[in-house]
């Protein structure tokens, strides 16, 4: 997990964060055994900035990764996942470990369940 967290601070350094200045890093665990990492890239037309858990789990679906493991997350103060990545990490990863780690790699663990507790998802739909 050590990686994991080191490629998501790696990670961190690729934001495109003009407009709020807070960069975050992520990077998602492949279940076999892959790091996909990614950053928030904003926009100036602010609503349609992208999150950089969104952009490691949909860079890793578009590189053909169907299951995941685990996932970090980097920013400057461990702040945590907003509620939409919530929503798509338990959509596209189910409930996994997740890591959230400062600038100065201090982390604290946590789930996706504990994240987003009673979640909507596919089951509701059937
Ligand atoms: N951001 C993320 O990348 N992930 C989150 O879970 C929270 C927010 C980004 C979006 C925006 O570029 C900046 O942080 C400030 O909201």
């Amino acid at each position: 997990m050590e990686k994991l967290i080191a490629y998501a601070q790696q990670m961190r350094s690729h934001a495109h964060a003009p407009y709020s200045n807070y960069t975050v890093g992520a990077a998602v665990l492949t279940a076999d055994g892959n790091m996909i990492g990614g950053c928030n890239v904003e926009s100036s037309s602010y609503g349609l900035t992208c999150c950089a858990e969104r952009v490691a789990l949909y860079r890793a679906v578009a590189e053909g990764h169907s299951s995941f493991k685990a996932l970090a997350v980097a920013t400057e103060n461990g702040g945590s996942l907003c509620g939409a990545c919530r929503q798509v990490v338990w959509d596209l990863c189910g409930d996994i470990p997740i890591f959230i780690t400062d600038k100065n790699g201090k982390f604290e663990e946590t789930s996706s369940s504990k994240l987003l507790p009673e979640a909507f998802d596919q089951d509701n739909l059937t």
